[in-house]
Parts: structure tokens; sequence; C-alpha cells
């Protein structure tokens, strides 16, 4: 039986505690093991303590994993990302610093519709290069499991091309990929004032087969007035439940309150975004029971100061999350490191808040809380060693990527050079 230890931990970050999302102060809570030690057989977590407590269980042939006096948490999960796209929109950004906006962009045919043009055009294994790129991005970060969403396709065949490369990523498993259908995600050339008629090809086409295919967890609607507006959103959303979807919902990116109504009324996993949520959106979400998911490097790569409201939403009680958004129109960045460092300068979110939102809080909103997202016996053994004395230096320090080494399932899969 294949057995490793963890030993010399400065920090062990467990998040151990009650086995649902942490709200409020809880939030503030990381059950921190000093000088801690963790014990894994078959890519479980078997045990988990104080390096002096430890020593009595492990036996003499384990494979030894000396973290030299660095903290280790649990992978970041980040659980709202697209990171399937061809090209870049680096010529929009330089536009952007200009003074164009990204909504007049988005209007003129860029945007989305333009990575959706060259999406369309790369084939599966071109895709998957790609993907492959980034996901060494998102390791190098310390995360080991990503919700990944379709949504540069809009053709039935094109956002099944996507899925399938979002399921080729997962397979060798050194990235958990959760994976989301997300066809209404703008509406496509072809169907330019057809709105309805796009709903429909959703709804009729593309949902039951990613249903049939099993190629999608989830389903996603931005969700916004002038691209899929509540009613449109509701029609395709209830279709999805109804086909046994969960639902995730980009929320009043732009525009309050209908996105978070929406998402309260579907009783949806989570809305997402909420930079424009009022005290309306935010007491239907605390009603319905929805995780709110924060996407500030978004806000912060589109030159905007409207962040979420995310002390408003933890005072309220809400199980806050906070994601990447990964994808190469908003937010160019698959670094959770970078997430933490903007909630905490922009959003005045603790760095232990911010980790709680990154993890554990992220695991329940895929419904994986009982398997990832803690470092507590039973789950599975995904966790990074940072290069850090203590937790709060992962918000604290800015602009690196801190991962030291990175296991999924107590596997290695990542430990670059170290100087
Ligand atoms: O979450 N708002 C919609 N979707 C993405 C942006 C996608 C893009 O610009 O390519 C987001 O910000
Ligand atoms: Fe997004």
């Amino acid at each position: 039986m294949s057995e490793l230890a963890v030993w010399n931990c400065a920090q062990l970050v467990t998040l151990a505690g009650p086995p649902r999302p942490r709200v409020g102060s809880e939030m503030r809570e990381l059950a921190i093991v000093p000088d801690g030690a963790m014990l894994i057989r078959e890519g479980c977590i078997q045990a988990v303590g104080s390096r002096a407590g430890m020593e009595r269980v492990v036996s003499a042939d384990a494979e030894i994993v000396d973290a030299g006096g660095r903290i280790v948490l649990p992978g970041f999960v980040d659980a709202h990302t697209h990171p399937v796209f061809a090209g870049t929109r680096a010529a929009e950004f330089e536009e952007r610093t200009e003074g164009a906006t990204y909504a007049e962009i988005a209007a003129r045919g860029g945007g989305i519709r333009s990575t959706v043009r060259l999406t369309r055009q790369a084939s599966e294994a071109e895709l998957l290069v790609a993907a492959r790129r980034y996901r060494a991005w998102f390791l190098r970060g310390g995360t080991t499991t990503i919700e990944a969403k379709s949504g540069y396709g809009l053709s039935l065949e094109a956002e099944l091309k996507i899925l399938r490369v979002i399921r080729q990523l997962a397979t060798d498993g050194r990235l958990r990929c959760v994976p989301t259908f997300l066809g209404a995600h703008e509406v496509p050339n072809e169907y330019r004032c057809r709105l309805d008629a796009y709903a429909d090809l959703v709804v009729h086409e593309m949902l039951p087969r990613v249903a049939a295919e099993r190629l999608a967890e989830y389903c996603d609607v931005f969700c916004e007035p002038t691209v899929f507006p509540a009613a449109q959103a509701r029609v395709i959303l209830s279709a999805a439940r109804d086909m046994g979807f969960g639902l995730r919902i980009h929320a009043d990116q732009f525009t309050a309150d209908a996105g978070a109504l929406l998402a309260a009324e579907l009783g949806a996993a989570t809305a997402d975004h909420l930079e424009a949520t009022g005290p309306a959106g935010l007491e239907a979400l605390r009603a319905a029971g929805v995780q709110p998911v924060l996407l500030p490097a978004s806000v912060y790569h589109l030159g905007s100061s409207r962040y979420p409201a995310a002390r408003q939403m933890i005072d309220l009680g809400l199980p806050v999350m906070l994601a990447t958004d990964f994808n190469p129109g908003s937010s160019p960045t698959a670094s959770m490191p970078m997430v933490l460092s903007l909630a905490s300068t922009q959003m005045k979110m603790t760095p232990a808040e911010s980790i709680t939102a990154t993890t554990i809080n992220a695991a329940y909103s895929l419904g994986r809380g009982g398997q990832i997202g803690s470092l507590e016996p039973g789950k599975f053994a995904d966790f990074a060693i940072h290069d850090c004395g203590d937790y709060r230096e992962l918000a604290y320090f800015f602009g690196r990527e801190p991962a030291w080494a990175v296991y999924v399932g107590g596997t290695c899969v990542y430990n670059p050079p170290h100087f």
C-alpha cells in the first residue's frame, strides 16, 4: 500500500470544520496545525496532526515529503473558469488602454464573438494543446480543481468539441475538472436579432446532447439585459434543471438585480460576478441558499473600480467564494494568489476569509465538499506546499506564484526546479 507522509509544515492549514460551506466568522477559522504533518494512503488523507503525534502512526517505509518549514494548504478550487478557447484578445486589450470599453467592443462584434470565431476554426487537438498550457498556469498557483465552462462555440458541434476538450484535459488526473455547459454565453452572429430562436436551439438541441453524452454537470447562462435577459435565461436554465443539470449563473455583472433574483428563484448552486447586485438581490440569494462567486480579477482587468460587496455579503451570512474567471476577455489570469491579493486590497476580505472562499466553500458549490477543499481524513490528498512561512503571506506578497509543489490524489503534479 503506497504511503506518503508530509512532514515539517510550518502551518498545516486544514480548514477542518463543519461539513457545509462556512459563513460569517467561520470564514476566519482555518483550523491550522502548527508544525503539522499529514499521512496519505492510496491517494487519500489518512491522518492529520502535529508532527510529534504523527511520528507514532507513520510506517517505516513511507515516502517522506519534506515541506521544509513551509505552509501546506488544500489545493485551491477555482469554481469559475473558461479555459478552452483559441487565440487571445491582446489587441482588444490594447484598444481598451486607448479608451474603448468592453461593451463597445462587444457591440461591434468583438469580445466573446471574436473568440468564438477563432475557437470554431480550431481543431480539438489544437484546443487541447492550448488548454494544457493554461492548466500549467492553474497548477503553478496551487489550484487542483477547476470548474470549466464551454461557451466559445455557440453551435452544437463547437460546444460539444469544447466539452470534449475539457473531458480530455481531466483524463490524466493532473487537474480535476468539473464541466459546465455555457452555450448561452452570447448570441452568435448567425442568430443576431433572433434571440428566442437561439434559446430554442440551446434548449432543444444542445442541452439534450450534452446530457446524453454526460459532457457537463452544470449549466450556466450569461444573464444580462443586452445578452440573455432574465426571461430567456429562465427558459434555458429551467430546461437544464429539468434535465438534471445543476445551475450556475453569470449574474449582475453590469446590471442589477435580475440575475441574482433568477438564481434565487431557480435554486441555482451559485450566482457569479454580482458586481451590480443591490440589497434586494443579496437578500434573495441569502434566503434561497445560493452561493455568491466573486471574480475580482475580472473587475481589475476591465479597469473598473466596482468590486462586489464582499463585506456586506459576509455580514449577511452568505457563503462567499472567490474564483479567477480565467478567460481571454475579462480575466486572463489563472492565478488564485492574485485573486487573494485583490480580495484583500479591494474588497477588504481578510486573508483567512479569502482562503476559505477559494477552498472549502468553492468545493461545496461544486457538490464536492465531502471530497476536496480541506485536509481532513477521508478526503482526496489534493494539496499545495507554498513557499511562505505564514498563510497571510499568500495574499500579502503579490505578483508571484508561491506554489512550491502541488499534489493531486497524493501524486505530485507540479514540482518546478527550486533555485
Ligand atoms: O465571466 N461575462 C461573461 N463572460 C466572461 C467574459 C468572457 C469574455 O469576455 O470572453 C466573464 O467575465
Ligand atoms: Fe465568467
